[in-house]
């Protein structure tokens, strides 16, 4: 018998959307001048609504692009497009943005971020620490209490060249198979980032906060237990690693779309 219920993906579709229209329905102000647009799929709907609120809502702002995605939504609809290092200079200081969107692969209780999944976490970083506020736009599905639950892997980005060294040090911290990704968006071979990159997937056990250290698990990856901050140290340091996939202690980031309103909407 034919059913009328949606289904998973139209579900998951109403969700991102849901998430994204009350984002910019609370976090984006008529008196906002620069705004941060991330990458993936949910960040479409904030492209969306921003749309919807018509020409004048948006015509004194300028919107600055996470990469070559989001400068095509940018574009496609019409709004005013800045890339990061053409922002004005007042003072000898590029305007800071007064806030940013973008989407999220896991958010923890904390509201530390995996991002990195459609490959432009670096131009994402930027951009968000470039911002004011920070706003992840995602829906129930990314929510877990500990980062790697759910989304199993940190991406990376690095340097072709130091790949092959890059792999095997995140193995000797405990990454029992990192690799390199292939395919998206560059669809052969491996990913190519808008920087022309490589992104490194480096699976690791949950990551602990700093709550969960005790005098027994101190949190620096003895056992695979890795505290996210102590983690992310540990891998800025390694020579050829661009950037990593994790956003943790951000100032003024707030999540949007993990409330029982969306979660609501599953059968
Ligand atoms: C891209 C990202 C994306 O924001 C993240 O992968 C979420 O994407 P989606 O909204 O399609 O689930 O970090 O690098």
């Amino acid at each position: 018998m034919a059913s009328n219920a949606p289904n998973a993906a139209a579900l998951i579709e109403s969700a991102k959307k849901a998430a994204a229209f009350q984002a910019v329905e609370d976090h984006l102000s008529p008196t906002d001048k620069f705004v941060g647009i991330g990458s993936g799929s949910t960040v479409v709907y904030v492209v969306e609504a921003i749309a919807a609120k018509g020409p004048s809502f948006s015509a004194n702002m300028t919107f600055v692009p996470t990469g070559s995605q989001s400068k095509g939504l940018i574009r496609a609809a019409g709004l005013r497009l800045c890339n990061l290092d053409e922002r004005p200079v007042v003072d000898g200081v590029s305007v800071a943005l007064d806030v940013a969107f973008d989407g999220a692969d896991e958010v923890d209780e904390d509201l530390n971020l995996i991002k990195g999944g459609g490959a432009c976490l670096f131009q994402e970083k930027l951009v968000a620490v470039a911002a004011k506020k920070f706003i992840a736009v995602a829906d129930s599905r990314k929510q877990s209490p500990r980062l790697c639950t759910k989304w199993k892997t940190i991406p990376i980005e690095v340097l072709p060249l130091a790949a092959p060294d890059v792999l095997n040090r995140l193995k000797a911290m405990g990454s029992p198979n990192p690799v390199v990704r292939s395919g998206l968006p560059s669809k052969a071979g491996e990913c190519v980032t808008d920087n022309g990159m490589w992104i490194i997937d480096a699976p690791f056990p949950p990551l602990l906060l700093p709550k969960d250290l005790t005098a027994e698990v101190d949190g620096n990856g003895k056992n695979g237990a890795w505290e996210i901050g102590k983690l992310a140290e540990e891998l800025v340091k390694l020579p050829g690693i661009v950037e990593i996939g994790l956003f943790h202690g951000f100032n003024g980031v707030q999540a949007v779309g993990l409330g029982k309103q969306f979660q609501a909407q599953k059968p």
